[in-house]
């Protein structure tokens, strides 16, 4: 959620490379931020409430510029409303230390108490500051700094990324990481921390993934592990293979824009590579994927949260259809409370754009835990999540930095497509022939991505997204494949224009919500040729003949002349439809909420990745 930076030198100031580190982090959380810089004998601590912009008005006077150590926070608020109070970074009260936190600590009322009972004083509402007066504490009696931080971390319950500053003879840089992730990488004459490695990319491309349990302690050229009793721990440098240009906004003027335009290269990324011509088949690379082992699968368990279950349920769809093996789907959250029962050999698939967040990990831990087959597909190779699956697919669809997820979900639906192929052919549900087929159309969806994002496709939906700014909600429907994109579609308009929207499966309407249609109420009915389009065109006409004004996304001709809209779409085959038909649904979000002078790209009380419960 949050995001952390952190920076020690012996030769050049830190702060100017931490603003531009948090610059980049943003993303994770942005209701305040803050940074510590340790100048000779003095931590001086500036946060504020609100964007990074706020905060780098505390620091044009400059005096902060020569420090060579410090760390640095951009928040999204768990414990505590977003103030300059409870923003990051905290100390306790000795001016010697500074610490910033993402996660949350369990026990943090009953350490408070036992540490106010001490006399120690709190000056914030957060669970991050009875760390601060833990590691103080231990300051105080002479222990050094890495030695301060493992005895605080021993008292604490929870999850976490910390980084701890202290100065004076037992001072230092000392990071840790107990569940949200952080990067550390070391140069000649410098470390670095961050929780994503897109903090670090300016320095450097090697990079080290700490895993949970791990303390590490960072100093000008100098990195080492231990776990919180003080054991030393081996972590291999990990060469990063994509460069900042990558996760810059290249010409575009926002980052959703521009993570729509890549799609057609994501799927490229994400696909081409995998394609097996001449047998009809997919190949992937991490994991086990033998003919024995998928043929014997009896079912399978998909978890994830948000858009990346939205893909989820168009994996459903395309194994059940391509492969015949049940899928069973839950919101993440809801899996890992709800005393799940898995029948044997079942695959517990995760689908993550991030693979940190926290309700999808602990779902797929649970399933691992009842005997399921842990598989994920994962954006981010090193994430938790793929390092706990025994088999992932990666989406190779880049950074992704637009909260409202675009490229990431398009590549979750392409690589869902490949495991529903490769499911197919190892049960001998596919021919070679039929699976030749299924993936040649995959191919040819390039172009047609293409033509969906030339400039007059992308102005069509600009316009007809800009017609409806006076409307109090929408509804979008769908049936089969296309209903996951109906939801998909409602989910991207409110996160980033705050405009109700609700997505349906156009057959429920009938009982129960088409009661809340109203004359001129736009519905968004996507709908292409397949099983259900003339089950679709029945809906679209009960919620025409209820007044409501309905804008057709898609490629079923006869749904066209019953819309008072149209937004064509290039047709495929059924199972792929999803993935055009999301596109103009991010540009119909993107329009709107542009129209309407929202955030895009930051939307308000949303995180990037939500690693906490
Ligand atoms: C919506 C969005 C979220 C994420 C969800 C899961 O645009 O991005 O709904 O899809 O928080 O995140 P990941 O995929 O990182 O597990």
């Amino acid at each position: 959620m949050c995001g952390i930076v952190g920076a020690t030198s012996r030769t050049g100031a830190v702060l100017e490379g931490m603003i531009e580190g948090l610059r980049v982090l943003e993303y994770r959380g942005y209701d305040s931020c803050g940074v510590a810089v340790a100048d000779g004998e003095r931590i001086e601590i500036r946060r504020k409430v609100g964007r990074l912009s706020e905060l780098e008005k505390l620091l044009v006077d400059g005096a902060l510029s020569n420090a060579r150590i410090g760390v640095g926070h951009t928040r999204w608020a768990t414990h505590g409303k977003p103030s300059d109070e409870n923003a990051h970074p905290h100390s306790d009260g000795s001016g010697r230390l500074a610490l910033v936190h993402n996660g949350i600590i369990e026990n943090y009322l009953e350490l408070r108490k036992e540490l106010q009972a001490e006399g120690r004083v709190f000056t914030s509402e957060t669970d991050t500051e009875v760390l601060s007066h833990l590691v103080g504490r231990e300051l105080a009696r002479g222990a050094s700094l890495i030695d301060a931080v493992r005895a605080a971390l021993r008292r604490v319950h929870g999850y976490y990324a910390i980084a701890v500053m202290a100065n004076g003879a037992n001072g230092g840089l000392v990071c840790a990481r107990q569940g949200p992730p952080l990067v550390v990488a070391t140069t000649a004459d410098a470390a670095y921390l961050g929780s994503d490695v897109l903090a670090l990319l300016p320095y450097t491309r090697d990079v080290v993934y700490l895993e949970d349990g791990d303390v590490a302690e960072l100093a000008p050229g100098f990195a080492r592990i231990t776990d919180i009793h003080g054991a030393a721990r081996e972590r291999a440098v990990r060469r990063i293979t994509w460069d900042a240009e990558q996760a810059s906004k290249g010409g575009y003027p926002h980052f959703m824009l521009k993570e729509i335009h890549e799609q057609p290269d994501v799927l490229a990324r994400t696909a081409f590579d995998r394609i097996l011509s001449t047998s009809g088949d997919v190949s992937f690379e991490h994991g086990d994927w033998d003919d024995a082992r998928l043929r014997a699968l009896q079912r399978i368990q998909v978890v994830a949260c948000g858009t990346a279950l939205h893909a989820g349920y168009v994996a459903r769809y395309l194994i059940e259809h391509l492969a015949r093996i049940p899928v069973d789907l839950d919101f993440a959250s809801e899996f890992r409370y709800r005393d799940p029962r898995l029948v044997e050999h079942t695959m517990a698939l995760a689908v993550s754009q991030s693979g940190e967040t926290a309700d999808t990990l602990a779902a797929l831990r649970l399933a691992r835990e009842l005997g399921a087959w842990p598989v994920s597909v994962c954006n981010v190779m090193g994430s938790t999540v793929v390092r706990e699956s025994q088999a992932t697919i990666l989406t190779h669809a880049g950074p992704e930095i637009g909260v409202a997820s675009t490229k990431a979900f398009t590549a979750q639906v392409v690589a869902v497509f490949l495991l529903a192929v490769r499911l197919g052919r190892a049960r001998g549900v596919l021919s070679v022939e039929q699976g030749r087929r299924l993936l040649d159309e995959l191919r040819c969806l390039r172009p047609r991505m293409e033509a969906l994002l030339a400039p007059h496709s992308v102005e069509r939906v600009g316009e007809v997204a800009r017609g409806h700014l006076d409307a109090k909600g929408f509804f979008f429907l769908g049936r089969g494949v296309n209903f996951p994109i109906a939801l998909e579609g409602a989910l991207k308009l409110k996160e980033i224009s705050y405009v109700h929207a609700e997505g349906y499966a156009a057959g429920e309407m009938k009982h129960g919500p088409i009661a809340l249609i109203s004359k001129g109420m736009p519905i968004v009915v996507v709908n292409s040729p397949g099983a259900v389009a003339d089950k679709v065109r029945s809906n679209l006409h009960e919620v025409k003949a209820r007044g409501g004004h309905v804008i057709c996304v898609g490629s079923d001709r006869e749904s066209f002349e019953l819309a008072d809209e149209v937004i064509e779409v290039p047709q495929t085959i059924e199972p792929l439809s999803a993935v055009l038909n999301v596109i103009p649904l991010q540009l119909f979000a993107y329009h709107h909420a542009l129209a309407r002078g929202c955030d895009i790209d930051k939307p308000r009380n949303l995180a990037k990745s939500v690693t906490v419960e």
